[in-house]
C-alpha cells in the first residue's frame, strides 16, 4: 500500500474548502466570457500579480505554449535556459505547433543564464538568423532543485534581453513558492516579466489549471491561441473556483512544504550513498544524486515500502506538497535509510 506520494506536488489533492467552493460555484460560458467565477479568478490573479489582465489555461504546459505562440512568430528564435521546463518536458511544443526556434542558453547550477550569453544570443540580426524575439527566464527552477530566483537575479537576465528589444517570459508555475521561500510578494518577482504564468495545481493543491498574466493585448492573443488548441473551456468555474480558494489559502502554508524538504534533504545528506547539495533546497523540492545507475532500483525498492518518488538513472527527486506532513517524511526518511542501507552498504 502506498502511504507517502513524494513524486511531485502535482498528486496533492484538493482541500475540504476547494471542493465545496467547486460545487457551489456560480457558473457562465467562459468562451461567452460571462463565467462570473471564472472572471473573478483571473482579475484576482492580475491584480496579485501587478500586471492588467489574465487568462486561466488548463495546465502549465498551456500556459508556457501560448504565451510562446503569443509572442513569437513562425521562424522567430526564443532564448531559454538549458535547464528549463519548457526546452526539456514540454514535447517542443512551441517548435512543432508555431515554428518557433527554441535556443537554450546554459544554465548555471542555481538555474540562471549568464546576461553575457543573454546578449551575445539576442544581438545578431542578419538575414543569416532567425529573428530573437522572447527570453524565457523559469522560477522556482524546477530542474536546478526549486531555487528561488531573486529578483535582482531576474532584473539582470531581463535587462541584458531588453537591451536587444526582447520581451520575456516568465514560466512561473511555482513562484509562489519561490515569493515565499525569498519572503518578497509575488508582484515583485515578476515586475520584469511581460507575461507569467504559474499553476494552480502544484503546491497551491488544485485538480486543475494555470493562469497566464500579461498586459491586455498579449492576454487576448493567449486567448485566441488557446482557443486555436482546443483549449477554451465552458463553465470553467467549477476550475477557477478552487483556484480562488487556492489563492486566499494555500500560499501561506507553502512554509511548511519548504520546511519538509529541508528535514529531508538534511536527512538524506547523512545517508551513505547520497550526493545532495543542501544550498539547492531553498523550496519544495529535494533532488539529489545516487550511485550510478542505481536510481530506479532505489525508486522500486522505496515503493515495495509504501513510499513513492521520481526515479531517473542517478537523480531522484521527492516534492512534499498539501497532505504530506512531518510524520510522512519521517516514513520517507526511515524508508530511505533501509533500502540505501541495502544499496551502498
Ligand atoms: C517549471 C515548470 N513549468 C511548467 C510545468 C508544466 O506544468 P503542467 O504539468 O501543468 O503542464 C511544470 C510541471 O511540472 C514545471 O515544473
Amino acid at each position: 500500500m502506498i502511504r507517502v506520494d513524494l513524486r511531485s506536488d502535482t498528486v496533492s489533492h484538493p482541500s475540504p474548502e476547494m471542493r465545496k467552493a467547486m460545487y457551489e460555484a456560480e457558473l457562465g460560458d467562459d468562451v461567452y466570457g460571462d463565467d462570473p467565477t471564472t472572471n473573478a479568478l483571473e482579475a484576482r490573479a492580475a491584480e496579485m500579480l501587478g500586471k492588467e489582465a489574465a487568462v486561466i489555461v488548463s495546465s502549465g504546459t498551456q500556459s508556457n505554449l501560448v504565451a510562446l505562440l503569443a509572442q513569437a512568430g513562425r521562424g522567430d528564435t526564443v532564448l531559454l535556459g538549458t535547464k528549463s521546463h519548457i526546452l526539456n518536458a514540454e514535447a517542443g511544443g512551441a517548435s512543432a505547433l508555431g515554428g518557433i526556434v527554441l535556443m537554450p542558453i546554459q544554465t548555471d547550477e542555481r538555474g540562471t543564464m549568464d546576461p553575457d550569453a543573454i546578449r551575445a544570443a539576442a544581438k545578431p540580426r542578419d538575414h543569416h538568423k532567425a529573428p530573437v524575439k522572447l527570453l524565457c527566464v523559469e522560477n522556482t527552477q524546477n530542474m536546478a532543485g526549486g531555487t528561488a530566483i531573486s529578483p535582482e537575479e531576474i532584473k539582470t537576465m531581463a535587462d541584458a534581453g531588453r537591451e536587444h528589444g526582447l520581451r520575456v517570459h516568465m514560466d512561473g508555475a511555482r513562484i509562489f513558492n519561490a515569493a515565499v521561500a525569498l519572503e518578497t510578494p509575488a508582484a515583485a518577482l515578476v515586475a520584469e516579466a511581460d507575461t507569467i504564468g504559474f499553476c494552480l495545481s502544484k503546491g497551491l493543491a488544485c485538480p486543475i489549471g494555470s493562469v497566464l498574466c500579461g498586459d491586455a493585448e498579449v492576454i487576448e492573443e493567449a486567448r485566441r491561441w488557446r482557443k486555436m488548441l482546443g483549449g477554451s473551456m465552458r463553465q470553467v468555474g467549477v476550475i477557477a473556483a478552487a483556484g480562488i480558494v487556492a489563492l486566499d489559502t494555500m500560499i501561506d502554508r507553502l512554509a511548511d512544504d519548504h520546511a519538509n524538504a529541508r528535514k529531508l534533504g538534511s536527512a538524506l545528506a547523512e545517508m551513505r550513498g547520497i550526493e545532495i547539495d543542501l544550498a539547492t533546497v531553498e523550496t519544495n523540492i529535494v533532488r539529489f544524486g545516487v550511485p550510478a545507475h542505481r536510481g530506479n532500483e532505489i525508486a522500486a525498492r522505496l515503493k515495495d515500502e509504501g513510499v513513492l518518488i521520481n526515479g531517473g538513472d542517478s537523480d531522484l527527486r521527492m516534492v512534499p506538497h498539501y497532505g504530506i506532513d512531518s510524520e510522512d517524511v519521517d516514513i520517507a526518511i526511515n524508508a530511505m535509510e533501509r533500502v540505501m542501507a541495502e544499496v551502498a552498504g
